[in-house]
């Protein structure tokens, strides 16, 4: 089976009714969401709070209801994909471009699951993928000047000719590392930077990654 079906179902096996759910996005989180959508179908009793809008169509589309982090601050669970996992379970995520409701919505969360592939799995983060940025529109290029004195490559996301526009209307910076020493200390300094929005360093906040394979699921637990 694909592995990320095989994730995505195994952490629909820790929902149970009357929870407040964060959707997360992604291509393996789909498959959370649609079993999630079956069981609301067959009764279960959940609400949902997408942390996209593509999410928020998706799970329209499968029949969850949804609700707001204003109106239900604090969650059961969230579940959500990650570009990478590193062995302390600390992740880089965002590449989809939806990291800052990631972040809100796992910090509301009391458990937060991550369901990967194994392609996902590294010795340390930043080696397979670039650590996405958002940052305000105003003032980008210095923004990508002082990143980069932090020891990356930054490049803007462009999509036709455009600036890529989060969903809060914000531009996307893929920093390239080769590989971050201290995900803690770089979190820390990119704070500082004016401009920067959120990081797609998510710093000790997974509980359980479920890592998907053909033969089946592993969980890694903190
Ligand atoms: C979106 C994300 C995704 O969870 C991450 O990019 C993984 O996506 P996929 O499951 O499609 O590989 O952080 O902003």
């Amino acid at each position: 089976m694909n592995p990320k079906k095989v994730a995505g179902e195994e952490a629909a096996e820790y929902v149970e009714d009357g929870m407040a759910l964060g959707l997360g996005t992604g291509s393996t989180v789909r498959f959370f969401v649609e079993k999630v959508g079956e069981m609301a179908q067959k009764g279960l009793n959940v609400v949902g709070i997408p942390t996209s809008k593509s999410t928020e169509d998706l799970a329209l589309k499968c029949g969850i209801p949804l609700t707001t982090l204003e109106d239900t601050p604090t969650l059961d669970l969230a579940v959500d994909g990650a570009d990478e996992v590193d062995p302390d379970l600390n992740l880089i995520k965002g590449m989809g471009g939806a990291l800052l409701r990631e972040k809100s919505v796992a910090a509301s969360s009391k458990e937060f699951i991550i369901v990967v592939d194994e392609s996902k799995m590294v010795e340390k983060l930043g080696t397979k993928s670039p650590l996405p940025v958002e940052v305000s529109p105003f003032g980008w290029r210095s923004c990508k000047e002082w990143i980069a004195q932090l020891g990356s490559v930054p490049s803007l996301r462009m999509v036709e000719g455009q600036p890529y526009l989060t969903d809060n209307q914000n531009y996307l910076l893929e920093c390239g590392f080769k590989g971050i020493e201290d995900p803690y200390e770089l979190d820390t300094g990119l704070h500082k930077i004016p401009g920067v929005v959120e990081t797609g360093l998510f710093l000790d906040m997974a509980c359980k990654i479920i890592v998907g394979k053909e033969s089946g699921s592993e969980v890694n637990e903190e």
